[in-house]
């Protein structure tokens, strides 16, 4: 089914993943992009791109202070083997079902604990700081980890420009749960919305991205299309997808895997090899497209290599606060 925009564009990730539009270029190419390009970001190559089954091109600049040398993962991998429960629990069913998400029109409300609340579009949110590219290992909790070019820019970028108040301790990020868009979202997995959460010293490190795409491209909508978080120190749970709203809060928000099943996943949930999962050991993993099933796993690192962090955890006992 094709998915006829309000701004007059058919985004071809709106209609089938990437790997079926691909098979259909030639039928996709001949239809005609119409309508004005929104806010200077859709630009003729990327209206071209449109026409090639390709997500619109966003230009970043490499950041090596903050870039992994890892081999980067396989594109297809990082869009194909995803966790994203609003839309099914099996690694497949994002980059099967995602296509119902439709990332524009799209708003994120920032409110709570700040001097200036505001709702930023997409275009509000790519113009707000110089988008870079940042290779990040993410490490999943379930043992997988991936290298992936995302796009974006520090989240501390947003604190600035909210103000938070003295009572903001901490940083909540919710997800869309749109029944009508998200299939998953009808199941009882989880308490939708998505909630994540950070201390706001975590949210002001400069790691902690606010992303806007990757390889180059804005994001997949298996991948979390429009804008997500990537923490890249911290299980992959902790980046919340297709984010909404933002609050800053007094206390320590309710995240939705905390809620689901407080003795395994925890506020914190820092990357650390030392604290096994009660299911499972956490002191290696398996690098998607790279250590096949057969394979010695690799080691994990504490903090996923990022030793950067450290200094905001000492004097905490992360066996506690895991
Ligand atoms: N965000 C939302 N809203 N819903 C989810 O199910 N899954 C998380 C995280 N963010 C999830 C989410 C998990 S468990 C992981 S490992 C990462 O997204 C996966 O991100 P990726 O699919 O882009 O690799």
């Amino acid at each position: 089914m094709l998915i006829k925009r309000s701004d007059g564009l058919i985004l071809p990730s709106d209609i089938t993943p990437r790997a079926v539009f691909e098979s259909r270029r030639g039928f996709i190419k001949q239809l005609a992009v119409g309508g004005a390009a929104s806010a200077g970001l859709i630009d003729m190559a990327s209206r071209e791109a449109f026409a090639q089954g390709l997500n619109p091109k966003l230009a970043a600049k490499l950041n090596p202070a903050y870039s992994a040398l890892d081999k980067q993962s396989a594109y297809k991998d990082a869009t194909s083997y995803n966790n994203f429960y609003e839309f099914g629990t099996d690694k497949s069913d994002p980059a099967q079902y995602a296509g119902t998400l439709k990332p524009r029109p799209w708003t994120v409300s920032i409110e709570g604990e700040v001097k200036k609340p505001m709702t930023l579009d997409l275009d509000a949110l790519l113009k707000l700081a110089p988008l870079e590219e940042r290779v990040y290992r993410l490490r999943c909790v379930e043992g997988w980890s991936m290298v992936i070019p995302w796009v974006g820019y520090s989240f501390s970028e947003i604190i600035k420009k909210v103000e938070p108040t003295g009572n903001a301790k901490y940083v909540e990020f919710i997800s869309l749960a749109d029944k009508k868009q998200m299939p998953g979202v009808g199941s009882r997995v989880l308490n939708w919305p998505y909630v994540e959460g950070l201390r706001i010293d975590e949210a002001n490190h400069p790691l902690a991205l606010l992303t806007l795409g990757m390889y180059g491209e804005t994001l997949p909508n298996q991948n979390g299309a429009p804008v997500r978080m990537v923490l890249p120190w911290k299980y992959g749970f902790k980046s919340a997808k297709s984010i909404v709203k933002i609050r800053f809060v007094k206390e320590q928000p309710r995240t939705a895997w905390n809620q689901a099943a407080p003795a395994e996943y925890g506020f914190y949930s820092n990357v650390n090899p030392e604290v096994d999962h009660p299911r499972w050991s956490q002191a290696s993993e398996r690098r998607i497209g790279e250590d096949g099933f057969l394979a010695r796993k690799r080691k994990t690192l504490m903090f996923n290599g990022y030793s950067d962090v450290a200094s905001m955890y000492s004097g905490m006992d992360l066996k506690k606060f895991f």
